[in-house]
């Protein structure tokens, strides 16, 4: 989708001075599962908090994102953490992620359904699988967020069928806005 690519060059070129590292609390409350090292995609990964934070964890990171300025920070936030991440732009409605596999993918605040099989695909056997987006809950207080971009109640775990569960939580408890699991690839 052009527009929004646009929209979030936008977004990204109005943005202040880059941010300390703030990671998500989801990362940080499973830091004991990444101490294998390897290779770490992170799926539209914006300004790059994951993608630092999992570069800091040892990890050798792809960064993905439509928006060349989202990436541009996300290295500047690397470079301002002590570390380095690769990026690539890319726009995942048309393209498709390479063909290298992951120890380690994860995804934050992005819901593109068609992709989940390719992105169980592009992570190796025994690989981690991280992924957090908003749910329908999060309607009621952001009734003007696109309700094409939330997650059903049961959806998530669905989305990923052939998953070991590590922590999921899918948008069965009234208040909580996000849906997220954590996984190993079979
Ligand atoms: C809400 S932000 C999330 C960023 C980051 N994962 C986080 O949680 O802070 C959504 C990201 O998805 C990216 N995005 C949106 N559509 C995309 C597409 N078609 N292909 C690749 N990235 C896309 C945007 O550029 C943006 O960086």
């Amino acid at each position: 989708m052009r527009e929004d690519i646009h929209r979030w060059q936008a977004k990204y070129r109005r943005a202040g001075p880059i941010q300390p590292l703030a990671p998500d609390a989801l990362l940080l409350r499973h830091t004991d599962l990444f101490v294998a090292g390897g290779i770490a995609f992170d799926i539209a990964s914006g300004a790059g908090h994951s993608a630092v934070y999992l570069a800091q964890r040892g990890y050798q990171v792809v960064a993905f994102d439509c928006s060349s300025e989202g990436l541009r920070r996300a290295q500047q936030l690397a470079a301002q953490e002590n570390t380095a991440i690769q990026a690539v732009a890319l726009d995942l409605d048309r393209a498709q992620l390479p063909p290298d596999k992951a120890n380690v993918l994860t995804c934050f605040r992005y819901l593109n359904r068609a992709l989940f099989p390719a992105m169980e695909a592009a992570i190796r056997p025994g690989g981690l699988f991280i992924y957090k987006t908003f749910n329908v809950h999060h309607l009621k207080t952001s009734p003007r967020f696109n309700s094409k971009y939330v997650l059903q109640p049961g959806e998530l775990a669905s989305l990923m069928p052939n998953a070991s569960v590590i922590d999921l939580s899918d948008g069965t408890t009234s208040g909580e806005i996000y849906s997220w699991l954590v996984a190993r690839i079979a």
